[in-house]
């Protein structure tokens, strides 16, 4: 379990009080990666992990959170996707094994969701990709926001941490916690956040190679290989044909999306496919391309999604030596601003 002094803990006391944590580090949820083992690894240390639903269905989900509860008795919470055609029974799942923090990602979150997570006596975290939709999840009942800048690994906004934290947080962070994430990996960027009125962080990339990990070796070695530059959005090559950007290490399947965006197109020029069935061709082309990756380990034509951060990440270490050195980042860092 990571401690914090007397300097840090002001900083991260109410993060602290709103997770139930001695950190106020959230291990931000990722898919097919932040499972039972990595979660409860994260909360042993002191920091919140989040179980990554993903596509799970009920019963797999009652499993998972189950199994958590089996290797910590510690806070974590659960992250489900807005989009899931069962979101009511998942959220149900949740109440019912009494996980404390519900994170809603993946879309605006609706205000039937937010009530029924809050009737149920949980709190709910939503992501705020904009001041004006923080507002609007506030009014509608989010206990806190995440903001996620376009650094960070996976499905990705346009803006950067450090735009959406100058523009976020003097408005609301005096209403509700607000979580800062994408591209952190040094204590003295948690502290800058925190300085700027953060109620703490959400950090995923930087936990992808810890021991507890159960990520394929071939994925953590893509991770330790990778430079940030490495860590790109896919891109979208027509305007007609939307393209959600997704950050993740370059490798062939890059190469492959692009040669299937433009042969899609083609066939819809040609008038060969419906302007519907070439966009579901493009949409389909990632389809299980993270599990391929991170289960598998094809980290070639798998999604490796990973954060510009990845730079960073240069060996495994167990998750409480990752959080262990953050702090001393963090603890340095406040005592140069005191000589
Ligand atoms: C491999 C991977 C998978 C992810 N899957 C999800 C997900 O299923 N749901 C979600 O809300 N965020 C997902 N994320 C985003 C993380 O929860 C977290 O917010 C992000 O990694 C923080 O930025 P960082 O990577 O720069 O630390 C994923 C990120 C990565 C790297």
């Amino acid at each position: 379990m990571v401690t914090i002094s007397s300097r840090l803990k002001p900083l991260m006391q109410r993060g602290c009080d709103f997770l139930g944590t001695k950190l106020a580090v959230m291990g931000g949820a990722m898919s097919w990666v932040s499972e039972r083992n990595l979660v409860a690894a994260i909360s042993n240390a002191g920091g919140f992990g989040v179980l990554a639903c993903g596509s799970m269905t009920p019963d797999l989900l009652r499993a998972e959170i189950q199994g958590t509860k089996t290797l910590t008795r510690l806070p974590f919470g659960v992250n489900l996707i807005t989009m899931h055609p069962m979101l009511d029974a998942l959220i149900d799942v949740c109440l019912e094994e009494k996980v404390g923090h519900i994170v809603l990602a993946g879309g605006v979150p609706s205000a039937p969701s937010i009530k029924r997570i809050k009737d149920g006596g949980a709190k709910v975290i939503c992501f705020a990709p904009a001041l004006s939709l923080g507002k609007r999840m506030i009014r509608n009942g989010a206990d806190a926001l995440v903001i996620e800048g376009m650094e960070a690994g996976g499905h990705i906004g346009p803006i950067s941490t450090t735009v959406l934290a100058q523009e976020i947080l003097p408005e609301l962070h005096d209403k509700v916690p607000v979580f800062v994430a994408g591209g952190i990996g040094r204590g003295e960027a948690i502290v800058s956040y925190l300085e700027m009125g953060a109620a703490g962080v959400q950090l995923g990339t930087l936990f992808v190679c810890s021991s507890e990990c159960i990520a394929h070796e071939n994925f953590k070695k893509a991770f330790i290989r990778a430079a940030a530059r490495d860590a790109v959005p896919t891109q979208q090559i027509d305007p007609r044909f939307a393209v959600i950007p997704v950050r993740a290490v370059v490798n062939e399947g890059t190469k492959h999306f692009m040669e299937k965006q433009r042969e899609a197109i083609a066939k819809f020029d040609s008038g060969e496919l419906t302007k519907e069935a070439a966009q579901l061709e493009i949409e389909h082309f990632w389809a299980g391309a993270l599990r391929r990756a991170v289960v598998d380990g094809d980290i070639e034509n798998g999604s490796v999604m990973a954060g510009q951060i990845v730079g960073l990440v240069k060996e495994e270490q167990p998750v409480d030596t990752i959080l262990t050195e953050l702090v001393r980042q963090a603890e340095q860092a406040l005592l140069h601003r005191e000589l």
